[in-house]
């Protein structure tokens, strides 16, 4: 078979490890030529590829980013884009496609697989916030960079009695603030899930302090939000999929922390450190097992699924169930964050 490879929307670690998994299994055991497509769906449109190979995929299973690029570009949003998508895949004669991405990628993917293109999806975000699997690989490897970085943090407050705000990644979903929160002993750990109250978040730093020279942590999901008329955020742009751009939540609520409690404040705002670097072994074997599993679902022609982790075994789920609607944290764990919170 020739199939088609892409990776779309934000990078994270892992990505390599799956293409490398799918091109392993195809070229060697299947016998199939691996196209890849440069920068996502934008490589499809504009019929941009790379062929991949057991050979040229060498020493990338370590390697995080993706040897293929990745973009935030939506065909649905550029005008005759789905038909350039379906013409791509005719002219450079596919047999399938494997769609490696988050909600958005995997919304495409779904809708050209409506429209006769035969899709199968591997669920990447470092959010973790993809439904249908019970994780997403490059997550584990963004929760030990956080915790890594709030036992640095530690060590820094406590010589000076500070307040730290650690603003970590999570659009629409805390997995990442609250996995972290807990691993990394926060005193407060905040997520878009749960609109905070600023009052709540002072009184228990104030608790803490109270009780001694203690320095506290807030890990905070760039998601989050506070309560409804109580702090003004200001929003940034939007990109093609209508996510607005965020970042700021963590100098406003520092800002905020220090007027109202009077204890020093800092704030560090991880970013894409987050995404960045080699993924952790349990992220380059989730991905590998994805990769497998993917090549494996093309080859029983079974198309419009995504590969899916469920109770340590890896099955086959919808892509429409798996974009239909985002994955939150389960409200039993962020109860077991809170029974730290001072
Ligand atoms: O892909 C998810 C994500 O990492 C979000 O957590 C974050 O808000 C966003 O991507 C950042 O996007 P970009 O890499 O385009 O700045």
């Amino acid at each position: 078979m020739r199939i088609g490879i892409l990776t779309g929307g934000g990078d994270c670690p892992g990505l390599n490890a799956v293409i490398r998994a799918i091109v392993r299994k195809g070229e060697w055991v299947y016998g199939d030529e691996l196209i890849g497509f440069l920068d996502g769906w934008r490589g499809v449109l504009e019929q941009s590829t790379k062929p991949l190979s057991v050979e040229s995929m060498r020493g990338t299973l370590p390697r995080g980013g993706t040897v293929l690029g990745s973009s935030r570009t939506n065909p649905y949003k550029v005008e005759g884009g789905p038909e350039d998508a379906k013409r791509a895949i005719a002219e450079l004669s596919l047999d399938a496609l494997i769609a490696i991405g988050g909600e958005d990628t995997l919304g495409v993917g779904n809708r050209l697989y409506g429209d006769g293109v035969p899709v199968v999806g591997v669920p990447k975000t470092i959010d973790n916030d993809l439904s249908g699997t019970e994780l997403t690989f490059g997550f584990d490897t963004a929760v030990q960079i956080c915790t890594d970085a709030i036992d640095r943090l530690h060590t820094t407050a406590e010589s000076h009695d500070r307040v730290m705000v650690v603003e970590v990644m999570g659009r629409h979903a805390g997995h990442i603030a609250l996995w972290s929160g807990i691993a990394g002993g926060a005193t407060v750990t905040l997520i878009p899930e749960e609109p905070f109250d600023i009052d709540d978040v002072c009184a228990s730093i104030k608790r803490r302090h109270a009780r001694g020279r203690y320095a506290s942590i807030v890990v905070v999901a760039e998601g989050a939000s506070p309560k409804a008329g109580t702090l003004e955020l200001v929003s940034g742009e939007m990109d093609e999929f209508g996510h607005v751009r965020l970042g700021g939540i963590g100098n406003l609520l520092a800002d905020e922390i220090e007027a109202r409690t009077g204890y020093d404040t800092r704030v560090t705002a991880l970013g894409h450190v987050q995404r960045g670097g080699t993924p952790t072994a349990f992220d380059r074997v989730l991905a590998t097992r994805y990769g497998i599993a993917a090549i494996d679902t093309v080859h029983d022609g079974d198309f419009g699924k995504m590969v899916a982790l469920q109770c340590g075994e890896i099955v086959r789920v919808s892509l429409s169930e798996a974009v239909g609607t985002l994955k939150e944290v389960d409200p039993a764990v962020y109860e077991v964050a809170k029974s730290f919170f001072s």
